[in-house]
């Protein structure tokens, strides 16, 4: 029977697969770009990237010889931009690695940083031809299904993978799967009147399709309310490069207000003046994997712009070389908004 499923499921991926810019190419740092990018992110978002990224760093040196900066920057609106960074840590470990090659193997691939089980699986699968399974979140989804198992725990899962797996064409088998699941046997309303393996369907045969994984009770995000300082000098607004550990590592925001804190006493922290009165911006909100923000700008303008280390003064108006994340980005096109409005008109906010 795994046979037959094999099969057919093969020959439907050979007639109607989406061509991909990643698929029918075995290079490894290609296809570790796509699957990182990929993580928690839909193919239509990474489309808009990918080429781009490529075209940038167009191999493991180039992207081991980057600054964190230009990294980020490449990523900026991808989101998770852990992945950038532990993208960037991998690039650097393989050129470090005293044979200088990729690592050719899913348990070589699997120390790099970044890389679970899945990642090491689709890419030692893809590239390298190793016969081992790449279960994500479709497959888990196509093989409870297939299999009417409600709450398949991840070793049943690698088992039950590894019994299908084509081991002649282990990379294209596993992207027939992952393509069933982001396809026709999707979440919602699966379309199994199309489906090539239909007939060996356990949950289609019981008719538990709908239900099949069975939803897990995910932990409710938390939620945070953060005021931002938004200062601004000369038509140019400040940013500051968050730490290097934590959420949005490295990146460029607004500083925050701590808890307790209050926006005068943020910008009087950083030896800055202001010359007028905060005035309250549109609420920004976010969400973060495990965390809905929801961010409070207070625009203030202050005296002249201090430079320094790990501070910028950016000029909404042109683009810049610093990776800003998206939620920041809005309140930036908001303050520009408001200022640009406030000198055409200083009566109109008034
Ligand atoms: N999702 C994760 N990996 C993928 C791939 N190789 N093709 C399409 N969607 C994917």
């Amino acid at each position: 029977m795994n046979r037959a499923i094999t099969k057919a499921l093969l020959d439907h991926y050979d007639r109607e697969h989406r061509a991909l810019p990643w698929r029918g190419c075995s290079d490894p740092y290609r296809i570790l770009v796509s699957e990182v990018m990929l993580q928690q992110t839909r193919v239509q978002t990474v489309l808009a990237y990918y080429d781009a990224w490529l075209e940038r760093f167009p191999d493991v040196e180039a992207l081991a010889d980057a600054e964190t900066d230009e990294v980020l920057k490449a990523w900026e609106g991808l989101g998770y931009y852990r992945r950038a960074r532990n993208l960037h840590g991998a690039a650097r470990l393989i050129r470090e690695r005293p044979d200088g090659g990729f690592p050719d193997t899913y348990a070589r691939l699997r120390s790099l940083p970044g890389v679970g089980d899945y990642t090491a699986g689709a890419v030692a699968s893809m590239a390298f031809g190793e016969a081992v399974p790449a279960v994500d979140g479709n497959v888990r989804r196509v093989l409870s299904r297939l299999f009417d198992e409600a709450k398949p725990p991840a070793s049943w899962l690698r088992w039950k993978a590894s019994e299908l797996l084509d081991a002649e064409r282990p990379g294209d088998w596993n992207q027939a799967l992952m393509e069933l699941g982001a396809t026709l046997c999707s979440p919602r309303s699966p379309r199994c009147g199309a489906c090539p393996v239909v007939e060996w369907c356990a949950s289609h045969r019981a008719g538990t399709q709908e239900q099949r994984p069975a939803a897990s009770v995910k932990a409710k995000p938390k939620k945070l309310r953060i005021e931002l300082a938004v200062l601004e000098a000369d038509g140019r607004f400040m940013l500051e490069r968050r730490p290097s550990q934590g959420l949005l590592a490295g990146m460029w925001s607004f500083p925050e207000v701590g808890v307790g804190g209050s926006v005068l006493a943020t910008i009087a922290e950083r030896g800055l003046v202001a010359t007028a009165h905060p005035a309250a911006l549109p609420l920004v909100e976010h969400r973060f994997t495990h965390l809905h923000a929801t961010y409070e700008p207070w625009l203030v303008t202050v005296a002249t712009p201090d430079e320094g280390e790990g501070r910028a003064w950016i000029d909404p108006a042109t683009s810049n070389d610093r990776a800003v994340p998206v939620a920041q980005q809005k309140v930036l096109a908001l303050a520009h908004g408001h200022t640009a409005v406030a000198s055409a008109d200083p009566g109109a906010l008034l």
